[in-house]
């Protein structure tokens, strides 16, 4: 039962006004609600429908005189005046028992039954009411259109006896076991936010730049407090740049963050009230690590942004997703790029999208940036949604420039403020603004796959051609790709690295196009597809001297590290294959970049991270090779055990240099340098058995170094006492024991990694309640294909039993984590055969919801 774009029509009834009364009841709550409708002018339908979803309904009326509705697929309808009304319902819901996490819920879940909450030693924590309503968890709520393009203020009304209760917008008014949110912004459904429990705040404001004061809340349980230092500054932050950089003021007189545990993705941006996943929010030195922290920023960031990309221009309809995610993320990217260290952000950016998008446009599930049709929307948000979406805009902005975009980013905000929008609106905003026509680019938008673009060259007496065709194979519905318009970044370097060619973008339009450089003197090395300007995969038939020497020289940090990223996968690949391996000459250009202090020291520890295996799974499979886990996975050690050999003489000098004497801060620099010395640390205890490991595990006083020396113990088989002591001082810290759990499956040998799967699932601490704990079980057990996919099918049986188990628990979470199996075509008969019959066990499960079924056909119909 797919739902198609084409098949968009407007509302019938517009809404004027929403009052919400909440009686909060763990099991029993009553949502009271008065509407105000009025017909659509334009719509063309009269038929008066209302989302709803398990809901019991109590009373219902219309303009205060009882009415019968009737039940149809999704929700009701009912004979309502041609003219203005006001509907009124009184419904019931259950938030103790919504395991699924959408809706009006509660968290922890596991209270009394084990610790979910991790905090096993303390006094069971009361449960807080929270909700999650995008896409469509509205209406699990009340009776109401439940889709974006309907938009209306609300007033929310909570009665109940939590400390603390919270709406979207301005608090309006409060008594004796009830207060009042009013929020003025007209807004969705799926934007709709309340929270209700026993919670402490920090603290802090913000003037805008009109001289506004705003309030500053983050919400957490109490014992969290010492966790919220480094999100409030990050909030600050990225509110000061959105008013530099783009022009945006916040809208309300409050801003408030709550965290909490149970939580299906990062976080959500509703109005005023963004609720985020504790892993998105809460970090302190001793708990968090470096990544942690970027990751934070990241998601504060990205949720505040929102506030216009996604609320004060919002969505008209789902397949419109993209345009305030893929925008979002982009504006998200560009904070960090700005704040941290650009060229270190793009090239993390870039690992993500590979690791990610990639994987998915090469696989069955490849979509488009702009599907034509889905069953179930949650299963579309999807780094193809998300990180593909925010290359277009990016590629766009190239394209552009950087004046002509900010130009165009301002009359979309003046043009569709208040409005739900449409891709198609954003294009036209840039048409008119720069007056280019984008119709080859909407393509981005509606192709999936990812190009292949191949280069070849010719060099004449002074002229210098690049010539590239792009391909893009069939992705399933779509056989046929027209080609797309492709900036591609091109510098030329001489022969000591000089550029004789700053970078410039070549707009390729054609299947195969050829782009001419004059008045050379003598043949230069090109670096191209700088700052990785499209999401395409260069096919280009480098020799790995050539590459070695844009490893030492290009001016283009990005590409520098793509040189050494790429000779690493050539040796990889031949280790794999048996032929002949640049390793020497890779290893070479490695040290040569370690030892260079003129190179931030993020960059060089980028420089020093392997390829991972599941890329060199993809990339020997496009290169008509069979990827065999195993064999790639012993290449690695192969590899790793060389380099570490090789570099030996640098190591004391460099972890040396590597050492923070200043106290903690998680800021580029710091976390520049730790991510370097954990790098070199791997390296040494290849080495040394664990000694240098050892040591820092016993003097580190931060989790990004504690669990680096972790990890090293865990690789040199030396980490029993560690994890003991480890799990003993953080078993009340469930955020900290996620790492505990996802640790010892990254680490754990191919063959070993199915049963510490299974060991670890027996642990009291583990719960699949709560999805951060299920994702740092099978998420990395995932994550480690050697281990995964060993071939009895230990691996693929094991995970397949827990997504049959979760299932009528957690849906999303089921459907999110049966992503594991994407990749099953590129294997062997065995494994594909081994992989089918789980697939189908799983669509042979009863009652198997339905973003579950839509995931698994859809893998499995590849
Ligand atoms: N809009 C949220 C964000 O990107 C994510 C919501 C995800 N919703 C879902 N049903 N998976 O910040
Ligand atoms: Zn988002």
């Amino acid at each position: 039962q797919p739902i198609y774009l084409t098949d968009y029509t407007p509302p019938a009834y517009l809404v004027d006004d929403v009052h919400l009364t909440f009686r909060l009841d763990p099991t029993a709550t009553r949502v009271i609600s008065r509407i105000s409708f009025r017909p659509n002018p334009d719509a063309a339908s009269k038929r008066f429908f209302l989302h709803g979803e398990g809901l019991k309904l109590i009373s219902s009326r219309v303009d205060g005189s009882d009415i019968d509705v009737r039940d149809v697929e999704n929700g009701i309808e009912a004979d309502v005046p041609d003219a203005p009304f006001v509907w009124e319902a009184e419904v019931e819901i259950d938030p103790k028992n919504n395991t699924a996490l959408e809706g009006l819920y509660m968290s922890p879940q596991d209270v009394g039954e084990s610790n979910a909450s991790g905090r096993d030693s303390l006094p069971a924590i009361k449960p807080m009411y929270c909700t999650q309503c995008e896409a469509e968890g509205f209406r699990k709520i009340t009776y109401y259109p439940d889709r974006p393009d309907v938009m209306a203020p609300f007033t929310v009304r909570i009665e109940g006896d939590e400390p603390v209760m919270l709406s979207n917008g301005n608090p309006t008014g409060e008594g004796d076991g009830w207060c009042e949110w009013t929020d003025p912004w007209p807004k969705p459904a799926y934007l709709f936010a309340l929270v209700a429990g026993d919670l402490v705040a920090r603290e802090d404001s913000f003037t805008t730049m009109s001289g506004k004061h705003v309030d500053l809340k983050l919400w957490v349980r109490p014992g969290d407090e010492g966790k919220t230092a480094f999100g409030m500054e990050a909030l600050k932050k990225s509110m000061k740049w959105d008013e530099e950089v783009y022009g945006r003021e916040y809208d309300l007189d409050i801003f408030q963050i709550v965290a909490v545990s149970d939580f299906n993705m990062g976080a959500m941006e509703n109005k005023g009230l963004n609720i985020f996943n504790t892993s998105a929010v809460l970090c302190s030195p001793e708990t968090s690590t470096d990544a942690n922290f970027e990751r934070i920023e990241a998601i504060i960031a990205h949720e505040y942004f929102h506030n216009w990309t996604g609320n004060r221009i919002t969505c008209r309809d789902w397949f419109q997703l993209s345009l305030k995610e893929g925008l979002t993320v982009f504006r998200d990217q560009s904070f960090t790029a700005d704040v941290r260290s650009e060229a270190v952000a793009r090239i993390s950016d870039v690992i993500a999208l590979r690791g990610r998008q990639f994987r998915e446009d090469n696989g069955p599930l490849a979509h488009q940036v702009q599907p034509d049709s889905f069953v179930e929307i949650n299963n579309f948000y999807t780094a193809t949604i998300y990180e593909k979406g925010a290359e277009i805009i990016r590629m766009l902005k190239t394209l552009v420039g950087d004046d002509a975009y900010r130009k165009a980013l301002d009359l979309y905000f003046d043009r569709h403020d208040g409005q739900a929008c449409t891709i198609d609106d954003w294009l036209t905003v840039f048409q008119d603004s720069t007056g280019r026509d984008l119709t080859q680019f909407k393509r981005w938008y509606k192709q999936a796959g990812t190009p292949r673009l191949d280069v070849t060259e010719n060099w004449d007496d002074g002229t210098y051609q690049l010539t590239f065709t792009q391909t893009t194979p069939p992705t399933p519905g779509q056989d046929v790709k027209e080609p797309f318009l492709i900036p591609i970044a091109v510098g030329l370097l001489g022969p000591n690295g000089d550029e004789v060619q700053a970078t410039k973008v070549l707009e390729m339009t054609e299947g195969t196009q050829t782009f001419t450089f004059e008045g050379l003197s003598y043949r230069p090395t090109p670096s191209i597809l700088r700052h990785f300007s499209a999401p395409v995969i260069l096919t280009r038939e480098t020799p790995p001297e050539e590459r070695a020497f844009l490893f030492a020289h290009d001016t283009d940090a990005f590409n520098r590290w793509e040189a050494g990223r790429s000779l690493a996968k050539e040796v990889l690949v031949g280790l794999v294959t048996g032929e002949d391996t640049p390793q020497s000459l890779y290893l070479d250009a490695l040290a040569t970049m370690l030892r260079n202090d003129d190179l931030d020291p993020a960059f060089r520890a980028l420089a020093l991270q392997m390829p991972g295996e599941d890329d060199l799974a993809q990339t020997l499979f496009d290169a008509g090779v069979t990827p065999d886990p195993d064999a790639i996975h012993n290449a690695a050690e192969t590899l790793k055990q060389a380099r570490a050999e090789h570099l030996q003489d640098l190591l004391p000098r460099l972890m040396a240099d590597m050492e923070v004497t200043e106290p903690f801060v998680s800021n580029a620099e710091q976390s520049g340098k730790r991510a370097l010395g954990l790098g070199l640390l791997k390296l040494a205890t290849r080495l040394d058995g664990g000694k240098a490991a050892q040591a820092q595990w016993d003097r580190a006083d931060n989790m990004t170094l504690s669990l680096g020396a972790l990890a090293c113990l865990l690789d040199a088989g030396k980490a029993e006492g560690p994890l003991a002591t480890f799990r003993e001082r953080w078993k009340d810290d469930a955020l900290v024991m996620d790492k505990w759990f996802m640790l010892q499956i990254m680490h754990a040998d191919p063959e070993d990694a199915a049963a510490t799967v299974e060991r670890l699932t027996e642990d009291p601490a583990f719960t699949m309640k709560n999805p951060n704990r299920f994702r740092s079980v099978f998420g990395a057990f995932a994550g480690h294909p050697a281990g995964f996919h060993q071939k009895d099918g230990s691996g693929y049986r094991l995970l397949a039993d827990w997504l049959i188990r979760l299932d009528p628990l957690n849906p999303q979470i089921t459907a999110r984590m049966s992503g594991a199996f994407e990749t099953w075509k590129r294997y062997d008969a065995d494994r594909q055969g081994l992989i089918k019959s789980e697939l189908d066990r799983i669509l042979a499960t009863d009652g198997l919801s339905r973003d579950t079924t839509e995931m698994v056909t859809r893998i499995r119909n590849a």
